[in-house]
C-alpha cells in the first residue's frame, strides 16, 4: 500500500498546518533511506508529533515479554521505558495485535499514566509476518483525539516500519 497522496488532509493547530502526504513523503524517504535503525524511528517520532494533536511519540520494541522504549519526542520523558507485554495499552496492542484507541484514558482500567495532560491515547502494532516486533504510542492532550484517517495512517507508517525493524 503506498501512502504518499492517499491520506490529503491538511491538519492545523498550534503546531502550525501539517499535510499528512507530505509527512508521509518524508516518512517514506527516511525510512527507505538505509540509514541506522535508530537515527530512522527518532525521525519518525521526530516528524510525527508535528500533527498537531500527537502530543507525545514513543516507539517501542519487543523484547522478549517486555515492550522497550526505543525513540520518543515530545515535552517530558516518560518513566514507562520498559513495559511487560500484560500491562497498559501499549501491552494490550501487541497481546491483541491490533490497533488500539482509548478515546478517554481516566475510564479505561488498563492504562498506565505518564503524563498528568494525556486525554486520549492510540497504540499501533508493527507486525512483521504477523508476529509484534514494536509498536508506535501516541499520547494527545485531547480528548477523543484519534479517528479513523489517524488509524490507516499510522497503520500504514507501522507497514513502512516493519520492512526495516
Ligand atoms: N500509557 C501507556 C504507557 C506509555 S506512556 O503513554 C508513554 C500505556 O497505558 O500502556
Amino acid at each position: 500500500m503506498k501512502g504518499v497522496g492517499k491520506f490529503g488532509e491538511v491538519m492545523a493547530g498550534e503546531k502550525g498546518k501539517v499535510s499528512y502526504d507530505a509527512l508521509a513523503e518524508r516518512l517514506e524517504k527516511i525510512i527507505r533511506s538505509g540509514s541506522r535503525r535508530q537515527a530512522i524511528t527518532d525521525f519518525v517520532c521526530r516528524e510525527l508529533r508535528k500533527i498537531p494533536h500527537y502530543t507525545w511519540v514513543g516507539i517501542y520494541g519487543v523484547d522478549g515479554t517486555d515492550l522497550i522504549l526505543t525513540s520518543w519526542s515530545g515535552p517530558a520523558a516518560t518513566q514507562h521505558t520498559r513495559i511487560p507485554v500484560g500491562q497498559g495499552i501499549c501491552g494490550a496492542a501487541v497481546a491483541e495485535k491490533e490497533t488500539v484507541i482509548v478515546p478517554d484514558v481516566n475510564a479505561d482500567p488498563r492504562y498506565l499514566q505518564c503524563f498528568l495532560n494525556t486525554r486520549s491515547e492510540i497504540v499501533v502494532p508493527i507486525l512483521k509476518e504477523g508476529i509484534p516486533v514494536a509498536e508506535i504510542d501516541i499520547d494527545s492532550d485531547q480528548l477523543d483525539a484519534f479517528a479513523t484517517r489517524d488509524k490507516e495512517f499510522l497503520g500504514w507508517v507501522a507497514e513502512e516500519l516493519a520492512a526495516i525493524l
